[in-house]
């Protein structure tokens, strides 16, 4: 028993510092200091020499070299001694295994608190160490998404010619999206607008014209609103088409209300959004729930309408357009007496004009985005441009 004692002190190394173990752990050291006592007083001495230099080492390498010598695998005192248990005498055995045992606990326990430390102090060092020279970093700031400036820019443009907002669900009736709206039943103009059934006569509204039924069923003439919001459409998604986009629409509803007037309003929008010089042109177009239908068109920037252009190489196909010359803007028009009818106006009494547009469409005419995928991935990269 004297010669195992000793082997459990021989591979302490007196260079190593030595700390306090109380002021780890300072309950549990304690009680196994007094545990260790009744069972041998040469174990608790083992036990207190191994402690102290575990709670001295400064260093995580100093550390786990310290708890390799005393609980290492192969060579550890405390794993050799508890490996030559089988060789003791029977009355021995018992004590010196449970005592053992305590002590590879013990040793384990303030091996993890004192990395912990260890990491710890590390750390803050670090911390500590800041450079106050270097640059700072910028904090992030948000902002509002493109399509989302647009339709702020539009809806304060509207707001200066007199126009309110009023939203309505993106969730619709069939009767609103379409019947309301002089849409005859199975009529092919249902089938173009590829439709998001959701059942029970509900489905997503496919453009925001619903807007105009609902305002003027709760509302009396005149009206003078704008109807922004998200559309969906079953599309086959490419470059240019998505299955959600976003419009404005717009409705003027009084006495005498005139085609002039429609026309003077969309001119208006479109120079102050395009540019004064921007050419336009009002073309005859079918929608259900006008009469007479249009689409305003604006010229192609670069070549004016024409679709050809004289350069260095000669004359030629407008590369911007590609000889179109033109590009639609929005579709407009009359609102068709049974509109007034479906919501209980008198035809004979009021006119008025409507039109609507595509967010997606004007901001990729405005910037040059080719592709109007990038609007709903959330790419901070394209995001970050407006
Ligand atoms: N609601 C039509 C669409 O989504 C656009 C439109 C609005 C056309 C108003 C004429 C008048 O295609």
């Amino acid at each position: 028993m004297k010669t195992a004692t000793n082997e459990l002190l021989r591979g302490l190394d007196p260079a190593w510092e030595r700390g306090d173990p109380a002021a780890l752990l300072p309950a549990d050291h304690a009680e196994r200091v007094v545990e260790l006592k009744g069972r041998s007083p040469k174990l608790a001495e083992a036990y207190e020499r191994w402690a102290e230099v575990f709670a001295g080492a400064t260093t995580g390498a100093a550390l786990r070299e310290r708890h390799t010598a005393a609980l290492g695998r192969e060579r550890g005192v405390f794993t050799l001694a508890l490996a030559k248990l089988p060789e003791m005498p029977l009355n021995e055995r018992r004590a010196w295994g449970a005592g053992l045992n305590s002590i590879k606990l013990g040793l384990e326990g303030l091996y993890k608190r004192r990395s912990l430390d260890l990491e710890q102090a590390a750390e803050a060092s670090t911390a500590s160490g800041l450079d106050v020279t270097l640059p700072g970093r910028k904090p992030w700031v948000g902002r509002r998404h493109v399509l989302g400036q647009i339709q702020d820019e539009l809806l304060d443009l509207f707001h200066g010619l007199g126009y309110s907002v009023y939203t309505s669900p993106e969730v619709e009736s069939e009767s609103y999206n379409f019947t309301k709206l002089n849409f005859p039943p199975d009529h092919p103009a249902r089938d173009a607008h590829d439709t998001y059934w959701i059942g029970d006569g509900r489905l997503l509204r496919t453009h925001t014209s619903p807007g105009w039924v609902r305002a003027m069923e709760e509302l009396k003439p005149p009206l003078r609103l704008v109807f922004p919001g998200r559309v969906y459409r079953a599309e086959q998604v490419d470059a240019s088409h998505m299955d959600q986009f976003h419009q404005i629409d717009g409705l003027f509803v009084s006495r005498n209300v005139s085609m002039a007037d429609l026309k003077a309003t969309l001119n208006t929008f479109a120079r102050s959004i395009l540019g004064r010089e921007v050419k336009t042109r009002l073309i005859p177009v079918y929608f259900p729930f006008v009469e007479p239908g249009a689409q305003l068109d604006v010229a192609c920037a670069i070549c004016g309408g024409a679709g050809r252009v004289t350069g260095a190489a000669g004359e030629g196909r407008c590369p911007v357009c590609a000889g179109a010359g033109w590009s639609e803007l929005l579709g407009a028009g009359m609102v068709h007496p049974n509109v007034f009818k479906a919501v209980g106006y008198d035809p004979e009494e009021v006119t008025g004009f409507a039109f609507g547009m595509g967010l997606e469409r004007i901001a990729m005419a405005r910037y040059g985005i080719p592709e109007i995928r990038l609007f709903l991935e959330n790419d901070l990269r394209f995001l970050n441009q407006f």
